[in-house]
């Protein structure tokens, strides 16, 4: 749920980390990335509401952007305009790097759930991080797991990365 309000964003943020989630609605955001544009009128009215310009003309970047549309949609927010004039991956929730973690034997949430998840968003075209643990049910794995976010936030922040020097030496001071 969490992953899905992170796509109604018309904005990036920093990173997004989700541990044991799935994407509600991702079958119709493949759907729609797959989707090769209309080759009848007809068939253009089957398209989902994304507002009212569907003239898409094989323009595979404006389709990430119309998931974005889909989610708003559905969550009943302001209406973007999805052609790509007024909205681009650049801003967007689609620049956000994403990290995933599942446990393997996760009981609640399937990890094949969490897994679609990762290869939606992939298909959309994000920089997505995914992990999978074994041994691991409906909860995080320490060390594995953490180890794996912090890589993760030092490689993708480059804000943390500067400050990595200082928080590594505060642990430092903590173990010692
Ligand atoms: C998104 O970026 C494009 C081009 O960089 C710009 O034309 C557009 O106004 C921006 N949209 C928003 C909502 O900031
Ligand atoms: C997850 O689902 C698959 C089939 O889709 C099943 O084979 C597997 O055992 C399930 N995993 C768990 C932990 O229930």
């Amino acid at each position: 749920m969490a992953l899905f309000a992170l796509l109604s964003l018309v904005f990036s943020i920093g990173c997004f980390i989700g541990l044991s989630g799935w994407l509600p609605f991702c079958k119709d955001m493949m759907e729609l990335v797959s989707y090769d544009g209309p080759s009848s009128e007809n068939e253009a009215d089957e398209v989902p509401v994304f507002g009212e310009d569907s003239d898409n003309d094989g323009e595979d970047e404006s389709l990430p952007i119309q998931v974005i549309g889909l989610v708003r949609d559905i969550v009943s927010v302001g209406k973007i305009d999805t052609k790509r004039s007024s909205h681009n991956r650049q801003n967007s929730s689609l620049a956000t790097p994403v990290f995933l973690g599942h446990g393997r034997e996760d009981l609640k949430i399937n990890c094949s759930l969490g897994e679609e998840a990762a290869n939606t968003l992939t298909e959309l075209g994000m920089d997505v991080t995914w992990r999978l643990y074994s041994k691991l049910g409906h909860w995080y794995k320490i060390p594995d797991e953490i180890d794996d976010i912090v890589d993760f936030l030092a490689g993708k922040l480059t804000i943390i990365e500067a400050n990595l020097g200082r928080i590594q030496t505060c642990e430092l001071s903590i173990l010692s």
